[in-house]
């Protein structure tokens, strides 16, 4: 197992030296492409819309609302980061998808039931314009879906040649100076890695051959890669987490990010579990269960589908508790997480959360959460920043060949990682290191929070 002080080391080495990036400004349209038009990609596009036309507010994007701390606190310069960085504008965003289902944008986030009629109805005229493309789609990856907008094709190589096609037609049509694509599709099967993943060499063989350990989101991922273009993973699919696709996208300099937006109940989690750590409160279990009525919520009565949630669900409370450093507090707890499909409650998730904790002497605690979240609500301004920064990471001298963007741990249930490095899941910690990054592209000194010499 990768050890914590790997990690850190690897984050001083790179970040110690403050260096002015260059980054190209952000001319053109920036053109997002999103398989999967369901509850979140609907939601975000027409957020983004209500935005632009001063309908509402961006609350819970970063980029939009956020400002960074440079300097010391005495020098009070805190701009917006939007004003500190050459992001792309609002306005300078199009939009295109693929789905299953011929719904147009419009329908779609009609039948979601997320945003109320009012709101839909006055950003009609883009959500009804943008219509789905024909998908690249097998059941046996989603075994509760079936539709009939589907590419057809003689072999998973042909269907990738399919999705660059589109993607060019895309870029010549909108007149979008640079893209960004976006995984917001249904979450498929548990995959594990196979030979077929270790190279993009071995990887085309088996596209060229079907094989069956080559999902539909992969083959997306391997055309926008392909093409040159940033690709994020908002399910927690395998999608680009292995070694081909982190080769394919050093080498064309097409950013990958991933997996699993980090919205509701885990979101609580990586914020409550790293203030228990840091007043050394024990843990005995955490009861995690929801109750959802949407179509991801249907997708993921699927044990298939389940597991893989649930892996990505699970991973975060060992590695922010450390029970190998801290066996009496965290070394037997229980943690369990169940999510129920109950149509009644729509997009609208109830989450509940048990918490057993001890304190002096062992004594026990518990803490009831009951979160009436919306998960569409949470989950659209994680797609506006992860594709802004995508966007941007791409314009970056420093970036743009790393392959993955660890620096976006912020957003994700489990954040990819250089292989053999541990992810980092603690939310304060995710923060810092993704304004730390911005600082560095800007030169700026990193924010240490050592603060002596206001004391000297
Ligand atoms: N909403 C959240 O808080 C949240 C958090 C983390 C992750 N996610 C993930 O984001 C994804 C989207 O969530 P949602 O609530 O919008 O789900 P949704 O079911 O409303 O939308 C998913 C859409 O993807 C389509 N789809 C499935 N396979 C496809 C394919 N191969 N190509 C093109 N389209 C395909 C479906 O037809 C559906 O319209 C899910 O994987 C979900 O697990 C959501």
């Amino acid at each position: 197992m990768p050890t914590r002080q790997n990690t850190e080391k690897n984050t001083q080495t790179k970040s110690s030296q403050p260096t002015r990036t260059e980054i190209q400004p952000a001319k053109g349209k920036l053109g997002i492409m999103i398989p999967g038009m369901g509850a979140v990609a609907t939601t975000f596009v027409a957020g983004v819309e209500a935005v632009r036309k001063g309908f509402a507010k961006p609350i819970g994007s970063l980029t939009q609302m956020g400002t960074i701390r440079l300097g010391k606190r005495t020098d009070a310069r805190s701009p917006k980061i939007k004003e500190f960085l050459p992001l792309a504008s609002l306005k300078d965003l199009v939009f295109t998808g693929w789905d299953i289902f011929e719904d147009d944008m419009f329908t779609a986030a009609s039948k979601a039931g997320v945003l109320d009629r009012e709101l839909l109805n006055k950003v009609k005229p883009l959500l009804s314009s943008i219509k789905p493309r024909k998908a690249v789609f097998d059941h046996n990856y989603v075994k509760k879906l079936d539709g009939t907008n589907v590419k057809k094709g003689k072999n998973k190589m042909n269907l990738a040649e399919q999705v660059r096609a589109d993607i060019r037609d895309f870029k010549k049509t909108s007149g979008a100076a640079r893209l960004a694509m976006i995984w917001c599709g249904s979450t498929e099967i548990f995959l594990t890695q196979t030979e077929a993943h270790q190279s993009v060499k071995a990887f085309e063989k088996a596209l060229t051959r079907s094989d069956e350990s080559i999902a539909p989101s992969m083959i997306y991922a391997y055309a926008a890669l392909m093409e040159g273009v940033p690709f994020a993973n908002g399910a927690p699919n395998l999608t680009v987490d292995f070694p081909a696709m982190h080769e394919l996208s050093r080498r064309n300099n097409a950013p990958i990010c991933g997996k699993d937006f980090k919205t509701g109940q885990t979101l609580i989690k990586t914020i409550l579990a790293p203030g228990f750590k840091a007043r050394m409160l024990g843990l005995n279990g955490w009861f995690s269960t929801n109750i959802l009525g949407n179509r991801d919520g249907e997708v993921l009565e699927d044990p298939q589908s389940f597991k893989t949630k649930e892996e990505s669900k699970l991973s975060v409370l060992e590695h922010i508790l450390q029970p190998e450093l801290y066996p009496e507090l965290y070394g037997h707890f229980t943690h369990k997480v169940r999510i129920n499909y109950y149509p009644p409650r729509g997009d609208n998730k109830e989450g509940w959360d048990n918490i057993d904790i001890f304190g002096w002497l062992g004594y026990p605690m518990q803490i009831k959460i009951d979160f009436l979240c919306r998960d569409s609500i949470l989950a659209a301004p994680i797609v506006l920043d992860l594709l802004l920064f995508m966007d941007l990471a791409q314009r970056s001298s420093e970036l743009r060949d790393l392959g993955i963007q660890e620096w976006l741990s912020f957003y994700f249930k489990s954040p990819m990682t250089a292989p053999g490095l541990y992810p980092e899941h603690d939310l304060f910690i995710q923060s810092m290191k993704l304004k730390n990054t911005l600082r560095h592209l800007k030169g700026e000194d990193l924010i240490t929070h050592l603060g002596l010499e206001y004391y000297d």
